[in-house]
């Protein structure tokens, strides 16, 4: 959109497009988006966007380590994506999952050869959230069991039963609660008991699952979901051994694995396709959305055969499968795959990383530094202490976003910066992004 097209709404006192925009919103937008905008900061009205730069409408530019969440994987408008996108609208739009579609099915056929162990059957939605619903009612008609476990501080999605499954109170709204969705203890290293050596703290969580299961479940699951790094939850990685140590208690209780990688795929870890394959199990479930797409709205749920074959009662997403959105996760993912993009993600991860390790060297208010490659998260605390400072981690986005760096936020107390660069940055937008993060954390310090 170009910045003089909106000349004609420009706040007539204070002559801002944004503060034009942000009126018309807050009229006919639920209430609840215009304070969540820029995470209750200053809204930013976005003109248009490339690469990893986006402009505002007041034409200031910023490097964009965020990506609409994680999901703009490929870069903003990239070229491949957009000429495959538009050739799939002039050829046919949508048709419904009535038809036939090969596009769809080269997705589905995609995304059983590149993700791990035996999983080969796709169901294809429009969002993460239903990308997981699909997962659960799967896990349900397979075992016939009906209570699912995730964690605390886990990120699901906005329907009933994923409000359920979310661990964070602040978005569980409206009091419909499936009664068979429960949380046990997140892995979250950093605020593990204090004094508590890593090992040991991985026997407690064990411990508590197995005890969990034996008291208040049926003593039968239908399945355990995690993010093997949780998003939402910030960026908290999951202890190399935690999966394999709960594989055996689920598979004793009865119940599947399933795996979000909603955040976590499509090379963002870096080495891998998908996240969970750096802690060495398979799952029976995985499910997709975000970056599988650059953008365009797709949630995906693969299972393996036997898990698919027990779904026989009749579903259907009408916009699932369309073939717009599968030619953009096919030229998506073709994208990745034919750049290495995995590789990438690692080495400017590592580039990445150090620099904020030095950060954190420098400045005792970061807490933390976790995540792997280009997902990567630094906690804010009181300096010297591990008690959480939403109000500095809110001062430096604020003031990363003055210089021109677009960050996340997130995380149980709301002051840890979630930063994740595209799977395509280089090397020189790395430097740059945090030479502005630099310029910012010496403002707040
Ligand atoms: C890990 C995870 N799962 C599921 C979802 C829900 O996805 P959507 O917002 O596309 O419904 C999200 C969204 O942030 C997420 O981060």
């Amino acid at each position: 959109m170009a910045v003089d097209t909106l000349k004609s709404s420009r706040d007539p006192e204070t002559g801002s497009a944004t503060a034009a925009l942000l009126t018309r919103q807050k009229a006919h937008l639920l209430p609840v988006q215009s304070r969540m905008l820029y995470y209750g900061g200053r809204p930013l009205a976005v003109g248009r966007a490339r690469g990893d730069w986006l402009w505002d409408v007041e034409g200031n530019r910023y490097l964009d380590f965020f990506g609409g969440i994680l999901t703009v994987s490929v870069g903003h408008c990239n070229e491949e994506v957009v000429e495959a996108t538009a050739e799939q609208m002039r050829t046919v739009g949508h048709t419904s999952t009535l038809y036939l579609n090969e596009i769809t099915i080269k997705v589905a056929e995609k995304l059983a050869e590149i993700t791990p162990g035996r999983l080969q059957v796709s169901f294809f939605t429009n969002s993460g959230t239903e990308a997981d619903e699909m997962a659960i009612m799967a896990a349900r008609t397979y075992t016939g069991n009906r209570d699912v476990i995730s964690l605390r501080h886990a990120y699901s999605g906005r329907s009933a039963s994923m409000m359920a499954m979310t661990a964070h109170s602040t978005w569980r709204q409206g009091g419909v609660y499936d009664g068979h969705i429960k949380q046990v203890r997140s892995p979250n290293l950093y605020r593990r008991p204090n004094g508590m050596s890593e090992e040991a703290y991985l026997d407690f969580l064990v411990d508590d699952l197995s005890d969990f299961l034996a008291t208040c479940t049926d003593g039968k699951i239908a399945a355990f979901m995690a993010e093997p790094i949780q998003g939402v939850g910030g960026f908290a990685v999951a202890p190399a051994d935690y999966f394999r140590r709960v594989l055996p208690l689920i598979e004793e209780a009865g119940g599947i694995l399933i795996i979000d990688e909603v955040q976590t795929a499509w090379g963002r870890t870096g080495r891998h396709w998908c996240g969970i394959e750096h802690w060495g199990v398979e799952p029976d479930v995985m499910t997709f959305a975000k970056g599988i797409a650059n953008g365009a709205p797709v949630g995906a749920t693969i299972m393996t055969p036997e898990v698919a074959e027990s779904v026989q009662a009749l579903t259907l997403s009408t916009f699932g499968g369309n073939p717009v959105s599968m030619a953009q996760a096919f030229a998506t993912i073709s994208y990745i795959e034919r750049h290495r993009l995995w590789e990438n993600a690692e080495a400017q991860g590592s580039r990445l990383r150090a620099r904020l390790d030095a950060l954190a060297d420098r400045h005792e208010y970061v807490g933390d530094v976790r995540g792997m490659g280009l997902m990567q998260a630094l906690e804010v605390v009181a300096p010297g202490t591990r008690d959480p400072d939403p109000a500095r981690a809110d001062a430096l986005l604020n003031a990363a976003r003055d210089v021109g760096l677009l960050l996340g936020k997130g995380g149980r107390y709301g002051n840890t910066l979630r930063i994740a660069p595209m799977l395509n940055v280089s090397a020189e937008s790395i430097d740059e992004g945090c030479g502005l993060l630099d310029e910012a954390a010496a403002q707040v310090a």
